[in-house]
Formats: C-alpha cells, structure tokens, sequence
C-alpha cells in the first residue's frame, strides 16, 4: 500500500522539499498551506517535475482548517515528524529570540507527550532540528542547503515499523531535548 506524507507549512522552505524528497520516494504526497493560492502554485511547480502531489488547505492555527484535514487523514497516519530547533534545547537557553526558543521547548514536550500516550500504536512521533537552513527564516548566509536541511525530516518520515519514537533527532542522531 502507498504511504501516505503530509507536510504542513509546505508552500516553500524545507515543508516544500520534503514534499519532493517523500514524492521521490514514491510517497502519495499531500501538500498543505494555509494560503490555497500559494499552496496550488508550489504543488503545481512539483507537479511539473513528475511528481504526484496532492494539495489540501490547512492553517495550524485555525480549528475548522484543522477538522477539515483530519476528516481528510483519519484512519492514516504512521509517522510524525515535529520540525523543531536546537535553539528549543535546555542546554542553548538564552534570552535571544526567547519566544522563538520557547514554542520550540513547548513542541519538544508536545512530542514527548503524543509520543507516551499513544505508546503501543504502530504511530512513531518524534522531533528534529534540520539545522541552518537557506529559506525565508534561515536567511541567505545560512550553511545548508534545503536538500540537506530536509534529510533527517525525510529520514524520520519514512521510518520503518518498530523504529524510535518520542526522540529528538539531528543529523539522524538522537541528540538531548
Ligand atoms: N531554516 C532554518 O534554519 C531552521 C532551523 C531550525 C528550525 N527550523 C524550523 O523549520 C521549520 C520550517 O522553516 P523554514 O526554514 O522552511 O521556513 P520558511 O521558508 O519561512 O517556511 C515557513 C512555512 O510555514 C508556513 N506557515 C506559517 N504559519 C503557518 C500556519 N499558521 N499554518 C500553516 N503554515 C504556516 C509558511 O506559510 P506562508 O508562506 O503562508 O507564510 C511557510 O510555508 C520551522 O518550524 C522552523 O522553525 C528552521
């Protein structure tokens, strides 16, 4: 059976390569973002490179966007791949960008606890940092690429039934939360 991949925040930066990287892999791909219009250009652009992908609407902010996707999704699911960052580590706390570092801090538990209670279910839940990356948040002086900022993502995406679960992940190594 094909695998199903869902990517939020996927109309560009490292959500937009990992839709190519899954689509290679021969994952049924759904691109979602929360702007319809961008999301059906980048769908589209990926589109023109062979690549078979789907396009659902979806602003994690948003209830009813949410609902919408999960009647979309519901019964599917296998493994979540939380986009986190180092800068949510306990040992890099700084007051720089406090309330960046915090959502990351608050992601990693959320990670933790999806991961505990749905111990048991074939679902592996796990966070990862893809490093600096060149995209809009990253900047141009960033060191890595978006091909290589995508791979631990991809590589957790596609983790084999009975692989780890409730980790922090980077470089494919577990790393501290
Ligand atoms: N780049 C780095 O160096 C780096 C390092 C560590 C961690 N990260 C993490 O990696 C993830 C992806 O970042 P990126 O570098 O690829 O950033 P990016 O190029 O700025 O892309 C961010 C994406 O998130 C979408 N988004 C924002 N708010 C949303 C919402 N409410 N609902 C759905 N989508 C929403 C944006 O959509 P719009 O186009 O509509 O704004 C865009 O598609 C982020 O969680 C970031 O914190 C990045």
């Amino acid at each position: 059976m094909q695998r199903l991949g869902i990517v939020t925040g996927a109309n560009r930066g490292i959500g937009f390569e990992v839709c190519r990287q899954l689509a290679r892999l021969d994952y049924c791909v759904l691109l979602t973002s929360r702007d319809a219009a961008k999301g059906g250009i980048s769908a589209q652009m990926l589109a023109e490179e062979g690549l078979p992908i789907l396009f659902h609407q979806l602003d994690v902010t948003d209830e009813a966007s949410i609902a919408a996707l999960r009647k979309f999704v519901v019964g599917k699911y296998g493994c979540v791949v939380n986009i986190s960052s180092t800068m949510g580590q306990h040992a890099q706390m700084r007051d720089m960008s406090a309330a960046y570092r915090l959502s990351k801090d608050a992601l990693n538990a959320l990670t933790q606890m999806i991961a505990n209670s749905i111990h048991g279910k074939d679902i592996l839940v796990n966070a990862c940092c893809p490093r600096w990356v060149r995209t809009e948040i990253g900047g141009s002086h960033a060191t890595r690429s978006l091909e290589e900022g995508a791979d631990t993502i991809v590589w957790l995406a596609t983790l084999p039934s009975g692989g780890p679960s409730g980790g922090f992940f980077k470089d494919k190594e577990r790393i501290e939360w």
